[in-house]
């Protein structure tokens, strides 16, 4: 496995991957989600590239940039488990110079949800995807369903913006009591982690009422922040039933929909989603 730090190195590393490139952007403090996407990545493609990059631009001045966790040896042995041809860890510095005043934003997709109460953060997040597209050059890029909005996103700035790279997005990773996998689960202490199961049972609330034929959207909105509100330990910042491409918030369910959900464990921010589709019981 190579691993590159400079744009001028990424370039030449580049140029020696074997045919198809998939490519895996991440911000590191890798686990079991990160690397589902990578091992996807290697069943589809000939090399994979991954990136680990803490992205200031997507953190506004409150939230956790400084105390992101990190543990660069760590990634790294996981990625080459996982069969990683190239590893880019650009610096801050390098993504962005002195004197960078060039930004990527998508309009109406950032409006709700994530967008809604981190106002700056896709506008980060789909520059510095630019940017890592255009360096990497992939064929095919990995995004995880856990950043559900992230992920359309990005879907939409590769549509408009003409870049020739096909997005996949892969499935939740979650731990064996149900709560997805983050770099976040960490800043959690042993009751808030206890307590943070309650995303993904409230989600399963939700789904059950919609299996059982509940199609009004703000029905499963309360049983989800009824839910989250059972739990003393969880302050709920935003419950969603929104349609799947739009993102738009629903009254009535006709076609696929996504249930979201951002809720707070003391200073510790989760979010979670799940999509209802065809009914699975
Ligand atoms: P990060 O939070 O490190 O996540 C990198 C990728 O891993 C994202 O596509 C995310 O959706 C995916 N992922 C995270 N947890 C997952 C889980 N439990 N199951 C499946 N996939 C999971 O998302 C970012 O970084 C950044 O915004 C980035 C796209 C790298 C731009 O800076």
């Amino acid at each position: 496995m190579e691993i590159v730090t400079t744009l001028s190195e990424l370039r030449i590393k580049r140029a020696g991957l074997q045919g198809s490139v998939g490519f895996v952007p991440t911000m590191g403090y890798l686990h079991a989600g990160h690397i589902s996407l990578a091992k996807r990545a290697k069943t589809d493609c000939e090399s994979v590239a991954a990136s680990i990059f803490v992205n200031p631009t997507q953190f506004a001045p409150t939230e956790d940039l400084a105390k992101y966790p990190r543990n660069l040896p760590q990634d790294l042995a996981l990625l080459e488990e996982a069969g990683v041809d190239l590893v880019w860890t650009p610096t801050p510095g390098e993504m962005y110079p002195a004197g960078y005043q060039t930004w990527v934003s998508v309009e109406t997709l950032t409006s709700g949800l994530e967008g809604a109460v981190r106002p700056a953060h896709f506008r980060g997040v789909t520059t510095v995807v630019a940017k890592l597209f255009n360096a990497v050059r992939p064929d095919k890029a990995y995004f995880g369903q856990k950043d559900a909005q992230q992920a359309a996103v990005i879907r939409q700035m590769v549509k408009d913006l003409n870049f020739p790279i096909d997005i996949v997005v892969c499935p939740i990773v979650r731990e064996p009591d149900g709560l997805a996998m983050s770099s976040r689960n960490v800043y959690l202490n042993a009751d808030e982690r206890r307590a943070a199961t309650i995303l993904f049972k409230s989600l399963n609330a939700a789904k059950l009422a919609y299996n059982h034929g509940e199609r009004t959207a703000e029905k499963l909105r309360k049983i989800m922040s009824d839910k989250i509100g059972s739990e003393p330990l969880a302050k709920m910042q935003y419950v969603s039933c929104a349609d799947c491409e739009t993102l738009k918030e629903l009254e009535k369910i006709e076609g696929k929909s996504l249930l979201s959900m951002a809720v707070y464990f003391g200073k510790t921010r989760l979010i979670d989603n799940v999509i209802l589709d065809v009914v699975s019981f």
